[in-house]
């Protein structure tokens, strides 16, 4: 039996991962590595949509890979790879965006909200989808684990496929979004009804910061005027977050800890929580700067993974040219 293949990508858009990208995403990443055949990428790419600077560009994609090792993407088991680095995710890119209706790129939502907040958007900005369609498609991903606010892309993503099978012959496997269920949602630390994002890095525990400032923002999280400490994300967000964060870090459920807490007050639970933060973030962070002090190593591993995933993606490539009619060269 073939393991079924994953292909997902993360943004080098932040210095850090948070919380957030943990718990609800990058820890499904680690543990699909031992049940299908996983591809990650970090789309460096897709980070220029927005024109950052070339220094941090650079500084953060280094940092995410460096990053995804630490939490655990082994890159022996895992295809782990930096976007640019297999040129058929452009080319490919370009021969999905001429099958691409106007229209239907104008519908993604996700470039609307985007595009408002910015003064001047940029085309690729407005063509990231199709991008996005190419590094999935290159692979014959079976499945692509992503968060709910993807799900648009990866219809998009099927609707593709399905066309250029339809018109240029069976080329593409059509894949399933793997939108994870279980996963725990983190909401802000200050603002509770906001998801946890790098956007509001008050309320937002960033997995490189320097320890004590995790332990001091978890200790000064908003809560709520009473007293018990309950599972309730309606009424009481933040205590939830916090026994959310809790319960997936070590495992154990929400129940069981509302339980072990009877009779004690809000300050506990932050206590423990702070700790357990603590003690996942600090070998991360050990993790992080061994493999950023050895640059060659870093180096090596990319080369690694690209080499991997340009062995699938050519091949993906020729015969979709070839099937349009493009002669390879
Ligand atoms: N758009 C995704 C996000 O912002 C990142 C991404 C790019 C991606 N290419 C991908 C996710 C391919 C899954 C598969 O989260």
């Amino acid at each position: 039996m073939t393991k079924p293949r994953v292909l997902s990508g993360i943004q080098p858009t932040a210095g850090s991962f948070h919380v957030g990208n943990y718990l609800g995403a990058l820890r499904q990443w680690v543990a699909m590595q031992d049940t299908h055949d996983t591809f990650y990428t970090v789309v460096d790419l897709h980070a220029l949509t927005v024109a950052p600077e070339p220094a941090e560009v650079r500084e953060r994609t280094l940092s995410s890979f460096a990053q995804l090792i630490a939490i655990g993407i082994d890159p022996l088991k895992s295809t782990l790879f930096v976007q640019s680095h297999v040129r058929e995710h452009s080319e490919l890119m370009w021969m999905l965006a001429c099958i691409t209706g106007f229209g239907e790129a104008s519908r993604m939502t996700q470039f609307k909200d985007k595009s408002a907040k910015q003064e001047a958007a940029s085309v690729g900005l407005f063509t990231y989808p199709i991008l996005q369609a190419a590094d999935i498609l290159l692979y014959q991903a079976d499945e692509v684990p992503v968060g709910e606010d993807q799900r648009q892309h990866l219809e998009l993503t099927r609707d593709l496929a399905g066309r250029f099978n339809s018109r240029y012959g069976q080329t593409f496997t059509v894949p399933k979004p793997h939108i994870v269920k279980d996963t725990a949602k983190i909401v802000d630390l200050q603002e509770p009804t906001a998801k946890m994002s790098k956007s509001l890095p008050s309320g937002c525990v960033f997995l490189l910061e320097p320890l004590k400032t995790i332990e001091k923002k978890i200790k000064s999280a908003v809560t709520d005027s009473e007293t018990v400490i309950a599972f309730d994300p309606e009424n009481k967000p933040g205590v939830s977050n916090l026994l959310t964060m809790q319960s997936a870090f070590t495992g154990t459920s929400v129940e069981e800890l509302v339980v072990s807490y009877e009779g004690q007050m809000y300050g506990a639970l932050k206590k423990n929580v702070a700790e357990i933060v603590v003690a996942f973030a600090e070998p991360f962070q050990n993790r992080v700067n061994e493999l950023l002090n050895d640059k060659a190593e870093l180096h090596r591993l990319m080369k690694v993974g690209a080499d991997r995933a340009t062995e699938v993606a050519a091949a993906t490539t020729v015969n979709a040219q070839e099937r349009m009619g493009l002669i390879p060269r």
